[in-house]
């Protein structure tokens, strides 16, 4: 007897059906992912004309016995489930029991099978859905599925598929991406020959990343491992050096399964804020691991897609899993700080998932003596370090601990205001202004006027204290409190004009954009004079931050040698 059984109608009709076969590409996924599910630690894919005339999928894992050889490319035939219900706990890629099938309808399909049990492996052949050839043929244990002459007895479909090299490409992304999941698992891919991608399956998943995408990315990897409760998060994320202006190199997998989510994209881009500069995209490789039942991916025939149960809950670890691995780099050295991180942490996470006119409430209710409060800095700890001298008028150099720290003075700067123009924001702290001992008028163009009115409240909120004055005017009469080395009757022009030259996106954007933008013009730029106090505040104040690492357009702040990066070059 063998497992593969025909599901019932009543489960068929709540599986979520439609063809998934649209190119070669899903022809390999789905030939993979059953020889995951078959257990198989080591799987070679051959590919010949981008998969259109051969594709071949072989595994070592558990193998079809012979009487479930005839029934593995029916409709509905799956071994993986007996009813709806078993989904709430089944960890396998498949469940349909549809894929063999599709294929098999398409193409010309040879399956060559051997179970541990069998003596002689079987080899059938299907053709267009019609067995062909079944027969007893020498084969080791485990599978192999070729798929020849895709789609030919479907002109049409043949006719949209993209040139070899296309479609090939699109194969050895999904490769890729399968490798990255199962980094305990074996994978070659051959193409007309030659193999083009291969790993060993040692579990290092830095190895594969290497192999993808080369030494850079690897070299600028922080490694993510975190869980709350039952849920686990782990791989890799980077740091801002290889942050990216599209999502390409975000990668979700779902108990290893390739998942495209937008709450998850959405938590990411909320926890890269501040970290990798605006409008830029943090790289990274994540799998999330949580019991089935937690989650539904029968609502889409492809499984791309899932609906969490509590997208609240799973939006927040995903947060936190990014957020304190970026924090908790040991960069800076600065291991003291695991456990304020927490706190940090949660009070960005507070800000950036609560409403905007929620946190307006909110700072009703805050009192002076605790406005005073927030806006103290954590003294409580004192860097230590020696003083050796400012680079090129723009780079502090100090040294720690036998490592030298080379920190970019503007960049510094600009991380320090924009933590506590941050921190005013949060709270809508208006008393943060220095007044102006004589106010200013300025005149406006129409389009600067518009953004002015449209956003008083970030200027507000961010310590200007400015009132629109006439048409086209606004009177200033205090700006930010913060410490200027610029000319300050300039940063609100300076400001302005940075704005309206870029495109306004949401509401948290535009916040973010306008601190980061008051605090990159406030701050002391390159060639600027420092004196021995000021470097030293400067120093004090952002070595003490959770995240120093980076200005808030994401260049880094600081860049740190040790000992040995000197030996042998001197
Ligand atoms: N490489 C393989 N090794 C062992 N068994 C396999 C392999 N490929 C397919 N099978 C068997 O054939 C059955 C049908 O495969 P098929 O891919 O059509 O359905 P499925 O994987 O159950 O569901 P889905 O349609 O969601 O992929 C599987 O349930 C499995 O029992
Ligand atoms: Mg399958």
């Amino acid at each position: 007897m063998g497992n593969i059984v025909l599901l019932d109608d009543l489960t068929i009709n709540q599986i979520a059906a439609g063809e998934v076969i649209e190119r070669p590409a899903n022809v390999v996924k789905e030939l993979v992912e059953n020889s995951l599910d078959a257990g198989a630690t080591n799987i070679v894919v051959e590919i010949k004309k981008g998969g259109k005339t051969y594709i071949r999928v072989t595994d070592n894992g558990k193998g079809i016995a012979k009487d479930d050889l005839q029934l593995a490319f029916e409709r509905h035939a799956t071994s993986k489930i007996r009813q709806i219900e078993d989904l709430e706990k089944t960890y396998t890629m498949g469940f349909r029991g549809e894929a063999l099938a599709s294929i098999a309808s398409i193409s010309e399909l040879t399956i060559i099978s051997k179970t541990e049990k069998d003596t002689f492996g079987n080899k059938i052949k299907i053709k267009a859905g019609d067995i062909v050839d079944f027969e007893e043929v020498g084969a080791s244990i485990g599978t192999s599925m070729i798929v020849e002459n895709l789609f030919f007895n479907q002109p049409v479909r043949y006719k949209f598929l993209k040139q070899d090299a296309s479609e090939f490409k699109v194969i050895k992304e999904w490769m890729q991406k399968v490798a990255l999941a199962n980094p305990d698992k074996s994978f070659k891919l051959i193409n007309e020959s030659k193999v083009v991608f291969f790993v060993s399956g040692n579990g290092n998943i830095e190895d594969i990343i290497y192999q993808i995408y080369g030494k850079e990315i690897k070299d600028n990897l922080v490694n993510v491992d975190y869980s709350e409760g039952d849920i686990k998060i782990t791989g890799v994320i980077g740091n801002t050096m290889i942050a990216k202006e599209n999502r390409k190199s975000q990668i979700i997998f779902l108990n290893k399964r390739n998942i495209k989510n937008p709450v998850l994209s959405a938590s990411s881009d909320q926890a890269f804020k501040g970290s990798v500069g605006i409008g830029k995209y943090g790289f990274y490789v994540l799998n999330i691991e949580m019991p089935p039942s937690y989650y539904d991916v029968n609502v889409h025939p492809t499984k791309m897609e899932v609906r969490f149960k509590d997208e609240d809950k799973v939006y927040s670890i995903w947060y936190n899993a990014i957020k304190s691995s970026l924090l908790n780099s040991e960069f800076l050295g600065n291991n003291e700080k695991e456990n304020n991180n927490k706190d940090y942490i949660k009070n960005e996470y507070d800000f950036v998932t609560s409403k905007y006119k929620d946190v307006k409430k909110l700072s009703k209710s805050i009192d002076i003596s605790e406005e005073k409060e927030l806006r103290k800095r954590d003294n409580t700890r004192k860097v230590e370090y020696k003083y050796l001298g400012i680079l090129f008028r723009t780079y502090i150099l100090i040294e720690i601990d036998n490592e030298i720290y080379m920190i970019d003075q503007h960049a510094g700067h600009e991380r320090v205001l924009y933590e506590q123009i941050k921190e005013n924001y949060k709270k809508h702290i208006q008393s943060n202004s220095q007044m102006m001992l004589i106010p200013e008028v300025v005149n406006l163009s129409h389009k600067e006027m518009e953004f002015v009115k449209e956003n008083i409240n970030l200027f507000i909120d961010t310590g200007f204290d400015i009132e629109v004055f006439g048409q086209n005017s606004v009177k200033i009469n205090g700006i930010p409190d913060l410490e200027y080395r610029s000319k300050t009757n300039n940063i609100f022009l300076d400001i302005l004009d940075e704005m309206i030259t870029n495109e306004r996106t949401s509401i948290k954007d535009i916040e973010e954009r306008f601190i980061a933008t008051v605090a990159c013009k406030a701050a002391v730029k390159a060639n600027m004079d420092l004196g021995k106090e000021e470097v030293d505040q400067l120093i004090q104040n952002l070595l003490t931050l959770n995240n120093p690492y980076t200005c808030p357009h994401g260049r880094p702040t600081t860049v740190k040698f040790d000992r040995a990066f000197f030996e042998g070059k001197i």
